[in-house]
């Protein structure tokens, strides 16, 4: 298969344009330069530089030499790997083949390094670059750094410009998700609760592949994600006045709202129920990503069905592997807890999972008491089954009991570990428990878990991590 790539210009792209550089001592890498390229991970990355210093003997070939390898060196140093610098030392009027736009050094690296390049990026601040990736049939992304400013009333795509390194790569990796999900590929996406695994949700064949990837069964609904609260009426088919109230209040945010399913709804998406569940994430890379798709994007979270959720991009790769087609890496998740979900199909409205917005938040705005229904059966019942678990035991106990237990666990020769109220955080809760794992922990200790605002949601997801391990249905 070939791969797509990224040619990353070099002066006023990644590092600082101070006129012909001859000295490592003059590179200045732009402060976001190294998270930007990280996040190119899935990427070959190429710098093709036009260094007309060389032609005009103002830099000598093996001055640039040093430079180039300097800046290759510096970035491998921080694990961003350049597959190969290509370096043009002509000036315009030499009439040589390699200089940009023309598009020799593309072509070299489609034929020595596979690259695909109609899935392929050119990043730089000159509108030889945008040119550079017309001519290749790759998609251009036009920094304003350096000569960036100077030149862009010359470019004719205005929505090819970003302001520098950082949001070219973000750009580069909404633009390749939304291929892939137009494509029928299923793409884990960062929310501002968990980790999404995502597809696009009038594709049902995309849709079954979510299912099969995290061994999901089929009458489990997956929520669609929108990209505002205007697309709403193409996936309901009634919005009631609250539903309207609480998208207006909490959009973009951490609440879903089922609703009854407009027709072109796929109940491979709902699981075969009459409703659908819906929310506008709020992460700016999902909402980059869905503005860029434009449909609705189906997806649970990214872990395995029964194991906790991923809350960084570290997490998915490590739970799902090679299954997904592509991770769009927007950083730790804010919230860290899943998004509250709220039914609206009844005249009652009712949170059938608490999560980041809180009851008492939905309560103020509605003007009505909305009941929990999921946390309180839990508490009747205790025999819900097991969700979110990690691989050790989740134990449950008050300040008072929590010494003496673990003493005995240990003397038992168990391996406890007593998590504090910073590690059950909500956004430290899921990290906690897969670092527990990570680290060989048999039980988990939690003592007086938090029981309103979003301590709810946390105490939810500890309640069930502590249930009795019983097989998924
Ligand atoms: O924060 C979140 O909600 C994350 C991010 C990725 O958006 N998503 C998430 O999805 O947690 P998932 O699939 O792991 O949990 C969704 C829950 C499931 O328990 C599902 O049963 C419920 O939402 N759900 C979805 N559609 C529903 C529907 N039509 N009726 C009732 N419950 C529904
Ligand atoms: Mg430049």
């Amino acid at each position: 298969m070939k791969k797509p790539a990224v040619f990353l210009d070099r002066d006023g792209t990644i590092i600082e344009d101070v006129g012909f550089i001859r000295d490592v001592a003059q590179v200045e890498f732009y402060p976001q330069t190294i998270a930007a390229l990280r996040r190119l991970r899935d990427f070959v990355l190429f710098i093709v530089t036009n260094q007309s210093g060389i032609a005009k003997r103002l830099v000598t070939a093996a001055e640039a030499k040093t430079v180039n390898d300097y800046v290759v060196r510096h970035l491998a140093e921080a694990g961003v790997e350049i597959q190969e610098v290509y370096c043009c030392p002509h000036a315009r009027d030499d009439r040589c083949e390699c200089i940009k736009p023309n598009p020799y050094f593309p072509r070299l690296a489609e034929r020595d390094h596979g690259i695909d390049l109609t899935r392929s990026f050119v990043v730089g601040d000159h509108p030889s670059d945008i040119q550079l990736a017309q001519a290749v049939g790759a998609e251009a992304v036009y920094v304003l750094t350096g000569h960036g400013q100077k030149h862009r009333a010359e470019l004719q795509c205005e929505n090819a410009i970003v302001a520098g390194i950082e949001q070219a790569s973000e750009r580069i990796v909404c633009l390749y998700a939304a291929s892939m999900l137009r494509a029928g590929g299923v793409v884990a996406l960062p929310t501002e609760t968990v980790y999404g695994l995502g597809a696009d949700a009038s594709n049902e064949a995309a849709v079954r592949r979510v299912f099969s990837i995290k061994g999901r069964p089929a009458n489990h609904p997956l929520i669609v994600h929108i990209g505002d609260t205007s697309n709403l009426t193409e996936w309901a088919r009634t919005i009631p006045e609250a539903g309207l109230q609480l998208a207006d209040r909490f959009w973009p945010g951490p609440l879903t709202l089922i609703l009854p399913k407009g027709p072109r709804v796929s109940g491979v998406v709902t699981g075969g129920q009459d409703s659908v569940g819906l929310r506008v994430p709020n992460h700016p890379l999902a909402l980059q990503l869905l503005r860029e798709f434009r449909g609705g994007i189906a997806a649970p979270s990214a872990n395995r069905f029964g194991l906790v959720s991923p809350t960084t991009a570290e997490h998915v790769r490590r739970d799902l592997g090679e299954n997904v087609d592509f991770v769009l890496d927007g950083g730790a998740c804010d919230v860290g807890v899943e998004s509250t979900i709220i039914d609206l199909t009844s005249i009652t409205p009712t949170i059938l999972r608490p999560g980041g917005v809180t009851q008492e938040s939905i309560e103020e705005v509605l003007g009505r008491r909305v009941p929990v229904v999921d946390v309180s059966e839990v508490r009747v019942s205790g025999q819900l089954k097991t969700h979110y678990a990690p691989r050790a035991a989740v134990v449950l106990t008050t300040a008072e009991a929590l010494p003496q237990q673990a003493e005995k666990l240990r003397e038992e020769g168990r391996r406890v570990r007593i998590l504090s109220e910073d590690d059950i955080a909500p956004r430290e809760l899921f990290a906690s428990l897969r670092k527990a794992d990570d680290e060989g922990v048999e039980v988990i200790l939690v003592a007086d878990p938090p029981n309103h605002g979003l301590g709810l949601a946390v105490t939810d997801r500890l309640l069930k991590a502590a249930a009795p391990r019983t097989p998924p249905e």
